[in-house]
């Protein structure tokens, strides 16, 4: 069997243990050869990468393994990247999600003005992954899942049309997981139809293999209690404030009770109560801070201490298996059923041939093959285009260098009031962007 060589973009990440373990427990049925980490924090990148290479030389020491901060080391001679950088880290995000609150407004990682400050800082170094890429691997494919998922999707569109960049996102699965539990199953038997755009979709069936149709009976369910479950599902998602979210989707399901929501529509839907429930001294990103980045930092300083990972795991979640699954269906054409982030050219019948929308696709390997939808009813249609317009014009403000556009795309964000709260918002993130974001006139 063919075996592989990966890069890890964002090496750093608290998510990059999670993925190596994922990929171990996977050696049978996705081999690899070589194995890189590549961050451009040092610090970061030296304390997830020095605990990795304990695990890999007591688990798998055939595998070559590095870890490095020079692009043209790690995008050589690989097979895939699986990238997930955060540009300007927790600091930033911290910043997404504060200033907004300040004036009112939704502060979240990729709803709303956070999302669109997020946005504009990823672009341009996601663009700069892909390109090393294309020059130092040209036949390899990149998995994405750094955030704004839907917005760095659309900057992939515009500025690197031809490039095998694969933008993904874990929610759909995590949900999925959920689900599933609801009614007694695994994942992988049930086949599902979704439609929406990345964080904004919804589900329109929910079926196992035989063709037997349970979304009827999980919507009893999430009637009642949202996708709040007994059981503990993952080790993503976990969080009180995720428990909160798991609940809410009981009203997010009320406005239409016809399709199951995605989580992230309560940002859009009630944004007035996500005001009113959040504390804007302590968010979201203070919360990882605390938990996921400390846990994940603490076990690699364990195992650097011991000399062994012996007694310290990293853990999995539904987050890694997502990634890995997508690889093997790319690399041994396996022709998986997934929800991925491709132009819609007609998947979704009766909305735009160029947006980014977020539907079930067949993957093998020549990448996603979009399975129809058909049409989608006149409420999420105008709800989708008013987001998807949001999104197309904030990778417009980057390009041009456009204060007004930007303007524009903040004011028509669901989650934003008004054009005088959009302008005081935009004004303090571009304070706070200043050396991401670039010069906007
Ligand atoms: P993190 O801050 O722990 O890790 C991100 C790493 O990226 C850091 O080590 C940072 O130094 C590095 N980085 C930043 N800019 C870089 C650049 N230009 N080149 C190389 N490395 C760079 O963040 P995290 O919480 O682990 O999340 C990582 C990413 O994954 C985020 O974008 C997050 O939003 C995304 N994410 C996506 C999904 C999804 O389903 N799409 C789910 C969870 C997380
Ligand atoms: C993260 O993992 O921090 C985000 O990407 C999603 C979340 O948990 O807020």
């Amino acid at each position: 069997m063919k075996k592989f060589s990966i890069v890890i973009a964002g090496g750093g990440s608290t998510y990059t243990p999670g993925i190596v373990m994922m990929l171990l427990d996977h050696l049978e049925t996705f081999p690899i050869r070589k194995l890189k980490l590549y961050d451009n924090d040092e610090k970061r990148q030296h304390m997830i990468g020095e605990a990795l290479k304990i695990v890999l030389n007591e688990r798998a020491p055939e595998i070559e393994y590095t870890y490095t901060t020079d692009p043209e080391e790690a995008f050589t001679d690989i097979d895939f990247c699986f990238a997930h950088i955060r540009v300007g880290k927790y600091e930033m995000r911290e910043l997404d999600e504060k200033i907004p609150l300040k004036h009112g407004v939704v502060g979240q990682e990729t709803c709303g003005p956070g999302g669109i400050a997020y946005g504009m800082r990823s672009i341009g170094p996601m663009i700069e992954l892909i390109d090393w890429m294309e020059k130092y691997s040209p036949d390899a494919w990149m998995l994405n899942y750094s955030n704004p998922a839907a917005i760095v999707a659309e900057a992939c569109r515009i500025l690197r049309p031809n490039a095998k960049v694969l933008n993904i996102c874990d929610m759909p699965v995590g949900t999925l997981r959920r689900m599933s539990q609801i009614i007694g199953k695994t994942p992988k038997e049930l086949d599902v139809r979704y439609f929406g755009l990345n964080h904004f979709g919804w589900w329109t069936s929910v079926k196992d293999k035989e063709g037997n149709e349970y979304l009827p009976q999980i919507r009893e369910y999430v009637k009642e209690n949202g996708y709040l479950t007994q059981i503990e599902v993952d080790t993503q998602h976990m969080d009180p404030s995720w428990q909160e979210t798991h609940k809410k989707a009981k009203d997010l399901l009320a406005v239409d009770p016809r399709f199951l929501p995605n989580t992230y529509l309560k940002y859009y839907f009630y944004p007035d109560e996500v005001v009113e429930s959040s504390n804007p001294k302590y968010t979201r990103a203070n919360e990882v801070m605390d938990g996921r980045e400390k846990k994940v930092f603490s076990t690699a300083r364990e195992i650097i201490e011991k000399g062994t990972a012996a007694g310290s795991e990293f853990a999995i979640g539904s987050h890694a298996t997502f990634i890995v699954d997508l690889a093997r269906a790319i690399a041994f054409n396996t022709h998986e059923r997934m929800i991925m982030i491709v132009e819609n050219n007609g998947a979704i019948a009766n909305f735009d041939d160029d947006a980014m929308v977020e539907v079930p696709c067949i993957v093998g390997s020549d990448g996603p093959e979009p399975l129809s939808q058909g049409k989608i009813p006149e409420f999420q249609r105008a709800l989708m285009l008013q987001q998807v317009t949001v999104e197309k014009m904030v990778v417009q403000a980057y390009i041009e260098g456009s204060y007004q556009k930007l303007w524009q795309a903040l004011t028509l964000s669901k989650t934003v009031p008004s054009a005088k709260v959009a302008k005081k918002v935009l004004d303090d993130l571009i304070e706070a962007n200043r050396g991401y974001w670039p010069e906007l006139k």
